[in-house]
């Protein structure tokens, strides 16, 4: 029996640079995760009969509005819902999920890095059938689509036991209840080479944060590669991430950062986030920005099994540094430049355009699925150590020595009243045209640009993407207003200087220059009333 809920619309469910992210309290108000994913079923097409996967990081409302989810799947016509088994699936996993089972979609519930409990937030994010986020035209329409909902549906019943593995019936669809670590584990496997990892007797810390790639990275580091129990950190999910900010950055990952910097560091330290898909590295005194961690990952892929035969292509985001195009222009290949946002890499992937993608936000990834990912990254890097013989640390300096530095920071002014960040931006907005020419300093900007998008595969555009201001030189700062927070505006403001010859200078000091002008250029602390970033990354 089909129940019918009568509803009234919601005016603020946008989806944000990755699914509708809110307060878990604006997630409680009546129908509020029933109108959203009803307006996702009534968007997508070829429901009937077809697989849905859906799984989220555990955060507090996950079981909850899985249940429902479920239910409403079954009234919406899908023939199979694949659930992790808790209600977990990490975000690669998912979205590995989606492409093996050949699924219509998913649901991925989760807010990524944002903290979690009943004062924290929600997030629910729908991924289309190559196992990635939404594009726009999709996540448009389902935005236009919360705003007219007059009723959502369900199967009438009552929970299903997402802790047995195995099927079970939900009206006419079936329920697949699947350990959420088995496939991603495989899949791992076939790219890189365990055996050699392995053997190379390395030892590592990883901070799972609470979060949700506890469970892959005890089997996967732990049980499959040999690290000593007690290598994964944090390891069980919990539902407020145990009162931490799950964001591996080097303010919410310092006992990592602190461990690595000290005495008794291993040889590796990394961490991932909320949901799986991003990546803080960390050699032994040495910390690799996510920037250079991509270029440095794509210049040494060959060395694992899955990508011995090259890469077609890298993709970065625009405000992630342009350490990556110089591996490109070495390797002979093509470098993409996205908007934020993994969404932008799908086309590229999809259409064998570029084979390693990254963000400044810690995301890495490639084409073996369409989301970040987190693990992977870190077993990347494990398999070049091992290939190579060599740390991080000499990884690190012998790329630099042979491309140059890109010397990378992001200030990050959080909480700020959107009123005030908005005058902000649009001030500049308003500056680009005079700038060309103006000097700060020793600094000259050559050129400046409100960043647009034409995706090379599908024609689409997608304008007003971060202010960038390009310096004679090669330096340059790009600011932007985050699309994920849930209370304020967040400024970032993203800092770069590339220098060829002096790769061992302190990141702090070369940026300095870039610092002062872009406050001068953007009126940061006059707009915002901060004289200090909040988070350095
Ligand atoms: C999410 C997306 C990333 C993106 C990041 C940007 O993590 O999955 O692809 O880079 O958000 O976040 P921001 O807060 O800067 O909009
Ligand atoms: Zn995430």
């Amino acid at each position: 029996m089909i129940r019918e809920h009568p509803t009234t619309a919601y005016t603020d469910q946008k989806p944000g640079t990755s699914g509708l992210r809110k307060k878990v309290r604006v997630f409680q108000q009546a129908n509020y995760a029933e109108n959203f994913v009803q307006s996702v079923f009534d968007v997508v097409e070829g429901k009937e009969g077809a697989t849905l996967v859906i799984g989220g990081d555990g955060r507090f409302l996950n079981r909850e509005v899985i249940q429902v989810a479920i239910r409403m799947a079954a009234a919406a016509g899908f023939g199979r819902v694949v659930v992790g088994q808790g209600g977990i699936l990490s975000t690669p996993a998912a979205s590995n999920l989606i492409r093996i089972r050949g699924a219509l979609g998913g649901l991925v519930l989760s807010a990524s890095h944002n903290p979690g409990g009943p004062d924290e937030d929600f997030g629910i994010k729908y991924n289309i059938a190559n196992g990635g986020p939404a594009p726009e035209k999709v996540t448009e329409a389902i935005h236009a689509r919360t705003r007219t909902i007059e009723v959502w549906r369900e199967v009438e019943g009552s929970d299903i036991d997402l802790d047995a593995l195995g099927e079970t019936r939900v009206g006419d669809m079936t329920v697949e209840v699947v350990d959420p670590v088995a496939d991603y584990a495989a899949l791992m496997e076939q790219l890189f080479d365990f055996a050699a990892i392995r053997a190379a007797g390395l030892t590592m810390a990883f901070d799972a944060m609470s979060a949700v790639t506890g469970p892959y990275a005890t089997e996967i580091l732990e049980k499959r590669l040999g690290f000593a129990p007690g290598t994964v950190r944090n390891g069980t999910p919990l539902p407020d991430f145990g009162g931490h900010h799950p964001d591996p950055n080097l303010v919410h990952a310092r006992e990592l950062y602190d461990l690595m910097m000290g005495p008794d560091a291993p040889d590796f330290g990394a961490a991932s986030d909320g949901d799986g898909d991003r990546n803080l590295i960390i050699g032994r005194s040495r910390f690799v920005t996510p920037s250079d961690s991509l270029a440095m990952l794509a210049a040494n892929a060959h060395l694992a099994p899955g990508y011995s035969q090259g890469l077609k292509g890298i993709a970065r985001s625009m405000p992630t540094s342009a350490a990556a195009d110089r591996v490109a222009a070495a390797l002979g290949i093509a470098c993409y430049e996205t908007p934020t946002g993994w969404k932008f890499f799908g086309n590229l992937l999809d259409a064998g355009m570029a084979t390693i993608c990254g963000e400044e936000s810690a995301g890495t990834g490639s084409d073996h699925v369409r989301e970040k990912d987190g693990l992977w990254a870190v077993l990347l890097w494990l398999n070049i150590l091992a290939a190579t013989g060599k740390s991080v640390d000499q990884i690190a300096r012998d790329h630099w020595a042979t491309f140059g530095r890109n010397y990378y920071a992001r200030h990050d002014y959080e909480g700020v009243e959107s009123e005030r960040a908005d005058a902000l931006m649009s001030e500049l907005r308003g500056r680009l045209g005079a700038l060309p020419g103006e000097r700060f300093g020793d600094l000259v900007v050559e050129a400046a640009d409100d960043f647009a998008y034409e995706d090379p595969t599908d024609g689409s555009i997608s304008r007003n993407q971060g202010v960038r201001v390009l310096f004679e030189g090669g330096s340059r700062v790009v600011f932007r207003l985050s699309g994920t927070g849930t209370s304020g505006a967040t400024l970032r403001v993203y800092l770069e200087r590339f220098d060829a010859a002096r790769t061992d200078e302190d990141t702090t000091a070369m940026l300095a220059d870039i610092v002062a002008a872009a406050d001068a250029i953007a009126g940061i602390v006059r707009h915002t009333g901060r004289t200090q970033p909040d988070v350095v990354t």
